[in-house]
């Protein structure tokens, strides 16, 4: 499957993160996913949501589903057999979830197995989390070399981005071998209009209480339910839109790319340059 034969890639794996439910971790995945194989990185995104199984409807997949994560840990299924090629992008590939199976199934040797397989076929191997910061959560995260913490301009979701920050530093294979792990704040859903009112908490008071580095301020947009009801990433359904422009950037800065933004000129620009705290 590899097109490189004979070479062994080292890909990065990301974990797309956030603690609470409905932030957007779903939606960001595939987005950032399909952005990143857009310009030719060969990207798996892998649902790790057991249970829910949102994934493959965003992604516009559901009828492909044939094996799936839970099949390959348990060795019923090859790698090769149940990761699903998109039909748009040839370089991006999704790994589906189980919608029936119980989460334990997911064991902790077979999902190193499954993402040690992975990183040598793949850029980037992008897993999305389940809500919480249980097994689960936890499973998703533990070989991450880079975490992207999604987090709604409200103070529960970034309380809970902050209690997901503890577990990345805690919890994961790099923490445990005393390296770091990569961490970038999206933040999502967000209105600036609202933020000016007072309704919701704005970009730099969200950076101020979580000392991550921002990676992207994604819109509240119709645009994106508009794309996920289609089965397509937003980068994909609504190219040009706000949300795919943000999504494009956020993707070219997670491949070290200064980005100068158009969603964040001015002002906003120079929240992207701060520092971490
Ligand atoms: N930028 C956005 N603008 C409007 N709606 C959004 C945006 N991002 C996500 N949503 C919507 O929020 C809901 C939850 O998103 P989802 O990606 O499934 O979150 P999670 O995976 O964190 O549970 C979905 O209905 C999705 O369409
Ligand atoms: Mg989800």
């Amino acid at each position: 499957m590899d097109i490189r034969q004979g070479t062994t890639r080292m890909g990065k794996v990301l974990v797309v993160t956030s603690g609470k439910g409905g932030v957007g971790k779903t939606t960001s995945t595939a987005a950032l996913g399909a952005a990143l194989a857009q310009n030719g990185q060969k990207v798996a995104v892998v649902d790790f949501d057991v249970g829910l199984r949102n994934l493959d409807l965003i992604m516009g997949a559901e009828r492909r589903v044939v094996f799936d994560l839970i099949n390959v840990v348990q060795g019923d299924a090859k790698l090769a057999q149940a990761l699903i090629r998109d039909k748009r992008i040839d370089t991006l590939f999704l790994l589906p979830a189980s919608q029936t199976r119980d989460k334990d199934s997911l064991t902790e040797e077979g999902v190193a197995k499954v993402i040690g397989e992975l990183r040598e076929q793949f850029d980037w191997v992008i897993c999305d989390s389940p809500a919480g910061i249980e097994r689960g959560a936890q499973l998703a995260m533990r070989h991450a070399d880079v975490a992207v913490v999604v987090t709604n301009p409200e103070v529960s979701s970034v309380r809970d981005s902050d209690r997901i920050v503890g577990v990345l530093d805690s919890k994961t294979v790099r923490a445990e071998k005393g390296e770091v792990v990569e961490k970038h704040l999206l933040l999502t859903r967000y209105d600036g209009s609202r933020a000016e009112r007072g309704e919701m908490l704005k970009v730099e008071d969200v950076l101020d209480i979580l000392s991550i580095p921002l990676l992207g301020v994604v819109p509240e947009s119709r645009e994106v339910l508009r794309a996920s009801n289609l089965g397509t990433p937003v980068t994909l359904g609504s190219p040009g839109s706000a949300p795919a422009q943000a999504y494009e950037e956020a993707a070219r800065r997670l491949r070290g790319e200064t980005v100068t933004t158009n969603t964040g000129r001015g002002f906003l620009g120079k929240l992207f340059g701060r520092r971490a705290a």
